[in-house]
């Protein structure tokens, strides 16, 4: 039988999947909320709680995604439709393709907008606009930031046309080269931002702080938050990891494969967790701080350090650069679907869809 392929490409080899699907997996997910969330849920057992989801619902749910994918060799909506098909079954189906599509269209609307806040902060790390800046003041600046309707659409605007122009240059040219450059690039600045973190007095604490289990803080809320960001950190039920299972090739097995990302994707927030806590705890703050954890009170910590304005634009460059591989992958299932469906040019899809 003739192996199938995409009309979108195929990705140039198992390693180049791994890393485009780790690059879609790790995002603000990782590196903005599971930190604060691990910080609201009290710390280690949370963690715990987290990777007994990401290996008994995530990593299951993940592989048949890519087998679905990999089997037909089509976007999301027609792949489903055809597993339907051959199960002589109704091809309504397709619809959970329509609402998982859906459901990465709506996370890029905001994704988008948080992206863009990165961007800002990008720019005001470099500028030194913090440097100094005590709590109250890094609140307020956030705060401004958050009500100048213009400034905000402007860093929006920006990461979205980053995004489509990845997206319209098509699988090997825009994905696969944006995952060959931003995905070293990501691990590296981690690991200098981990090595500045182990420096620093509060590693001790952050390292207590994320793996000691205090199981009297874990309640039901908890559990439904691990199970839900399990979801939302390995990009399942969006249409992403079908897609780009689509993409796959033929011989990669699928079970390692799916481990690897699950692994890799684990070991970033546990990492990124590493980086963020030991810099809040040596400047003695309050790692409850819900999602001002990223934008209030580590820029506090790092105006306050040695070299912190130089680290502080190097962690902000780490989270725009993870924002950006995950939001590609929101778009590129719904543009697969265009192209696929309505025969449109891979440009005209991503930027109708932007
Ligand atoms: N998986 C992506 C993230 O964690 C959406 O940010």
């Amino acid at each position: 039988m003739q192996e199938k392929t995409s009309i979108q490409g195929s990705w140039a080899s198992r390693w180049i999947f791994i890393m485009a699907a780790t690059g879609s997996a790790v995002g603000l997910g990782n590196i903005w909320k599971f930190p604060y969330i691990t910080g609201e849920n009290g710390g280690g057992a949370f963690v715990l709680v987290y990777l007994v989801c990401i290996l008994l619902v995530g990593i299951p749910i993940m592989m048949t995604e890519v087998f679905i994918g990999r089997r037909a060799r089509k976007n999301p909506i027609h792949a489903l439709e055809d597993v339907a098909e051959e199960s002589e079954t109704t091809r309504a189906w397709g619809l959970i393709g329509v609402m998982g599509m859906l459901s990465g269209v709506l996370i890029f609307s905001f994704y988008s907008v948080v992206a863009g806040w990165v961007l800002h902060y990008i720019k005001a790390m470099a500028t030194g606009e913090l440097a100094g800046a005590t709590s109250e003041q890094a609140g307020a600046a956030f705060n401004a930031l958050l009500a100048d309707p213009m400034t905000l659409l402007g860093w929006h605007t920006l990461f979205t046309i980053m995004t489509i122009i990845v997206v319209a240059r098509g699988v090997n040219k825009g994905l696969e080269t944006a995952t060959r450059i931003m995905m070293p690039a990501l691990f590296v600045l981690l690991l200098v931002l981990f090595g500045y973190a182990m420096t620093t007095s509060g590693f001790s604490a952050g390292w207590h702080f994320m793996f000691d289990f205090d199981f009297s803080k874990i309640t039901w809320d908890s559990v439904l938050v691990a199970l839900g960001h399990s979801f939302f950190t390995l990009s399942l039920g969006m249409g992403t990891i079908m897609a780009y299972g689509s993409y796959m090739p033929k011989k990669a097995s699928i079970g390692s494969t799916v481990l690897a990302i699950g692994a890799l994707d684990t070991l970033v927030a546990l990492v990124a967790g590493l980086c963020i806590f030991p810099i809040i705890f040596a400047n003695g703050m309050d790692p409850a701080a819900g999602p001002g954890l990223m934008f209030i009170s580590l820029p506090v910590a790092f105006g306050q350090m040695p070299g912190g304005q130089f680290f502080g634009f190097l962690f902000f460059v780490l989270v725009g650069v993870a924002a950006w591989t995950s939001a590609i992958s929101l778009m590129e299932p719904t543009v697969a679907y265009l192209v696929e469906r309505f025969k449109m040019g891979r440009w005209k899809a991503s930027i109708l869809l932007g």
